[in-house]
Formats: structure tokens, C-alpha cells, sequence
């Protein structure tokens, strides 16, 4: 009985040692066998510092914590900084069923977000967003189509019809909100989102297309996140079912496009069809649907959370928004009833501010991923072939070394440029949003119009926030919304 009881004393801590050390003790295993197999310029240089936790699992027990439990999120990378010192903003981990580096710093960011080299995007549920999409695509290709999708919504011809395109529906959606007692801004600007993105990307007015196609988008974002084990029963398998039935839809719209060329529609649809690059070739069909499927998944939701986020800011801070709305009345007065247009837009600069500010503090991707695809060494450390590099960028906005008291909403500190590289809410390098200018205007045509002629009160000041997969407040700010009447 002694003996049985000293042998669990003694094998139970040793287990316990093993299973916690063992992704480290693993890893690096293997990758001295490799170096060893044909040595390369990095083998001799050290991971960077870190912890890669327990078998399969990683440190993800211990990400979830800090995310869902305690809800602080950087200080899961306060925690690591402590731990290892700042050293060159990298840690070691194991995170997302994969052994990783997180890059917390600026310089480090930037440098992976530059090397285009050395990194690569890897989205492993192409399948949902197409295989033929922007963000599934690499090298000239990518180029390529970046210039097409570019030129067709984040240009300031496509952002100037866009811009008049989208505001009836913004209008008469607020209109609407005030005639309710009170509105979860979440689910209503998620609504009118996508009821614009239907009209600016295929001209789809509401009714029983859109309707279905909302239900099919929410079941490809849902796939998207999940792990794609295509499968029936798996939420990637539904979101893939679901890919192909707004692919279909797409398409019939396409090839009726295509009976009745004079029929021109003047959306992303028909822009992406008739674009040319500069060898004068078209888009393929496929290309088209493919594209115009990842751009609504890109930025529908993206859009309908900066707006929640704008609506919670300024119920929080009424001294922004007496400044904005002043802005806002001076150019509204002028228009005497006309729509904002985007050069109105690009002159305000309160507006702008506020837009800025908003976008950083919701930190909307407040992570991305690349692979590395090759040994690659950063500043006499190793980042390994086949290992993810997590650009952790919501940090970056959250560092009082990059922003004064960074959880303060203030738009005001927008006069002074930013530290280089500390603002990276639209990622960056040759992958950089290719929506972000969209995105900036349709949250200042939502504030133009919100300042102008309503005020709204938070239900739930003191909501908690959830942090996955993006930070919103459990209620999705639900709001007391009604018109000023003065503004009239
Ligand atoms: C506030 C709203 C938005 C935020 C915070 C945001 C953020 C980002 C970030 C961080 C990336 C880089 C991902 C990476 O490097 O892996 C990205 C890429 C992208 N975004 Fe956005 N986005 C927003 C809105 C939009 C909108 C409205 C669209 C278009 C309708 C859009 C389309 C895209 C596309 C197509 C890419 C991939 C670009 C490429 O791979 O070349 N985004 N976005």
C-alpha cells in the first residue's frame, strides 16, 4: 500500500511535468531532426520565447481563459511579457491546433506583414469562401484580382456611387428604429448592412432573395469559422451546403446579366464583369460569383459591428457626440435635404476622427494568421517552416506604449499621426483590407445620419463583453432610440 502510494507521488508530479512540457519538448525534437537532415541559415538560432502547453491542446485552455473567462484579453499577452520580457515582440505557442509564433510588437508585425516571401495567407475553409476569391488566391493572381476588386469598391469612383446608393436605405432604416421602443443595434445594423450590400453588389432589392440569401450567408459565416471537417452534421459541411445554393443564385443573376447586356445595373456585379487588366481579359464567371460570395462575408458583418461599436461610444460619450453632431448639422444644413456625397464625407474631419477611433477600439480582427513557408529568422530568432504566425493586432491598439489611455474613446488623438505600424485595424502589406475605405465610409454616412437627426440611450451601460469571435457587449447594445425633434 506504501509502495503504491510513493509510486503515484512520485509518477503523478513526473506526468504531470511531462504532459506540460511536452509540445515544447516535442517540437523542438522535431525540428532539430530536421535541421540536422540538411542544415539552413536559421538552425542554429532559438525559438522565441514562450510556452507551447499540453498535447494537442496547446495553450488554448489558457487563451480561452483570458478571452472568455476573465474577458481581459491582452493580458494574455501582459501575462507573456512579464513572463519572458519584451524581448522582440514574439512568443512561442501552440495555439489553433497548430505550433505557433504570435507576433505582439509593431516591428514584428510589420515584418511579417511585409514579407510576403516568407509568409503566406492560408484560409483553410476556401472550399466556403471560394477557391477563386481574393483571399484565397496567391502571387500574380492575387494582384490581379486585388486590382478588380479594388477598382470595383474601395476606389473613389466605386466609394462615390456607393456612397448615394446606400443612404435611402440608412434613412429610412433609422426612421424606423425610432418608431420602436428599443433596438438591439447589433441585429438591426447587421440588417441594413446586408440589405445594402444585396443592392450595391448585385442590385438585389429586400424581399424573398434577400431573405433567403441573409440565411445562406449566416450559415457560410458560421462555416467559415468552424473546423472544416466537410461532413454532414458539421457546421462547415452546412456552410459549404450553403455556399452552393448562393452560388446558384449568383449565377442565375449572372447569366440573366448576360442575356440582356444593355440592361446595365451599375453594381459590383456588372463592374466586375466588365473590368479588364491590363492584358484586356475579363473575369472568368467563376471569378465573379467567387469574388462577390468572400467580399459579403469579408464585410457584412465587419460594417454591422464598427456601427454597433459607434452607437455604444458615443451613448458613452456625449461630448463626442455634441462635436460631431455640430460637424454634421453645419454640412446638413448646406445640402438643404441632399444626400452627403463622398467629397462631403472627405471633408469632415471630426467624422473621420470618430469613424478612426471607433475602428480601433473594436478591434474587429483582433488576430490574423499567415504560415510560414519557409525557416525564417527574425532578429536571431527562428520562425520554422509550416508553423502559423499569429499577427496579434488587437494588442497593438490596446498598448499604452502605442496609445495614450488606449480604452479612452477619444477621436481627438487622431490630430497626431500614429507611431509607425502601431495601427494595423485593416491588417497590412500587399493583404491589407481591400474593403477598408468602404468600410470607413459607410460607418460615417451611418453617423452622419444618426448625429443629424436622432439621439439613443444604452439599456445596458454596464453590459459585459464577450471577446469571441469578435468584442461586443453580451446585449449586442441594446439602445432607447427616438428622433430630435429640433432637428427637423
Ligand atoms: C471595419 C470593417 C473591417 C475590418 C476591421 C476589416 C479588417 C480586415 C483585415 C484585418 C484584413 C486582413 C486579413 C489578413 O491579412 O489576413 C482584411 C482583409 C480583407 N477585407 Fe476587410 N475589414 C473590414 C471591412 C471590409 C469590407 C467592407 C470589405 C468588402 C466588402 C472587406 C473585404 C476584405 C477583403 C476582400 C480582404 C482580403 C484582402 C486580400 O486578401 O487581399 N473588408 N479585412
Amino acid at each position: 500500500m506504501e509502495v503504491t502510494l510513493g509510486l503515484w507521488m512520485g509518477v503523478l508530479p513526473l506526468v504531470g511535468w511531462l504532459l506540460w512540457w511536452w509540445n515544447d519538448i516535442w517540437y523542438v525534437f522535431r525540428l532539430k531532426v530536421r535541421s540536422s537532415g540538411g542544415g539552413t541559415t536559421t538552425s542554429n538560432c532559438p525559438l522565441p520565447p514562450g510556452h507551447m502547453g499540453v498535447p494537442f491542446i496547446g495553450e488554448m485552455l489558457t487563451f480561452l481563459w483570458y478571452f472568455k473567462v476573465l474577458r481581459r484579453p491582452d493580458d494574455y499577452i501582459n501575462s507573456k511579457r512579464r513572463k519572458y520580457g519584451d524581448g522582440v515582440g514574439m512568443y512561442r505557442t501552440h495555439l489553433f491546433k497548430s505550433p505557433a509564433i504570435i507576433a505582439c510588437s509593431a516591428s514584428a508585425n510589420r515584418f511579417v506583414f511585409q514579407s510576403d516571401g516568407n509568409f503566406i495567407l492560408e484560409w483553410p475553409t476556401v472550399e466556403i469562401l471560394g477557391t477563386n476569391s481574393l483571399v484565397a488566391v496567391q502571387g500574380a493572381a492575387h494582384t490581379r484580382l486585388r486590382s478588380f476588386v479594388s477598382r470595383a469598391i474601395n476606389q473613389p469612383d466605386a466609394l462615390r456611387r456607393i456612397a448615394i446608393m446606400v443612404q435611402p436605405r440608412i434613412i429610412s432604416v433609422l426612421e424606423s428604429w425610432a418608431h420602436q421602443d428599443t433596438i438591439v443595434a447589433f441585429t438591426e445594423s447587421k440588417k441594413v448592412t446586408f440589405q445594402n450590400i444585396g443592392k450595391f453588389f448585385a442590385s438585389f432589392e429586400p424581399g424573398p432573395i434577400l431573405d433567403t440569401l441573409d440565411v445562406l450567408f449566416k450559415g457560410m459565416v458560421q462555416g467559415v469559422r468552424a473546423y472544416p471537417l466537410n461532413i454532414p452534421g458539421t457546421a462547415y459541411h452546412h456552410g459549404v451546403q450553403c455556399r452552393r445554393k448562393v452560388e446558384d443564385i449568383f449565377r442565375e443573376e449572372l447569366e440573366m446579366r448576360k442575356k440582356n447586356p444593355s440592361d446595365a445595373k451599375n453594381d459590383l456585379m456588372d463592374g466586375l464583369m466588365q473590368l479588364k487588366d491590363d492584358e484586356g481579359m475579363k473575369l472568368r464567371d467563376i471569378e465573379v460569383i467567387d469574388n462577390i460570395v468572400s467580399l459579403v462575408v469579408a464585410g457584412y458583418e465587419s460594417t454591422s459591428v464598427a456601427i454597433m461599436w459607434a452607437l455604444y461610444y458615443l451613448a458613452k460619450y456625449p461630448n463626442v457626440l455634441q462635436k460631431l453632431r455640430e460637424e454634421n448639422m453645419l454640412i446638413s444644413k448646406k445640402k438643404k435635404g441632399e444626400l452627403i456625397t463622398s467629397d462631403d464625407i472627405s471633408k469632415m474631419k471630426y467624422t473621420n476622427k470618430v469613424v478612426e477611433e471607433t475602428i480601433r477600439m473594436a478591434n474587429i480582427a483582433p488576430i490574423v494568421f499567415r504560415t510560414a513557408t519557409k525557416d525564417v529568422e527574425y532578429k536571431g530568432y527562428k520562425i520554422p517552416k509550416g508553423w502559423k504566425v499569429i499577427l496579434w493586432v488587437r494588442y497593438l491598439h490596446t498598448d499604452p506604449e502605442n496609445f495614450t489611455d488606449p480604452m479612452c474613446f477619444n477621436p481627438d488623438r487622431w490630430n497626431e499621426p500614429t507611431k509607425p505600424g502601431t495601427y494595423q485595424v485593416f491588417g497590412g502589406g500587399s493583404r491589407t483590407c481591400a474593403g477598408n475605405m468602404l468600410a470607413r465610409i459607410q460607418v460615417a454616412i451611418f453617423l452622419h445620419h444618426l448625429a443629424v437627426g436622432y439621439k439613443w440611450e444604452l439599456v445596458n451601460p454596464n453590459a459585459k463583453m464577450i471577446y469571441l469571435p469578435h468584442p461586443k457587449p453580451v446585449d449586442g447594445v441594446e439602445i432607447v432610440f427616438s428622433k430630435i425633434e429640433e432637428a427637423k
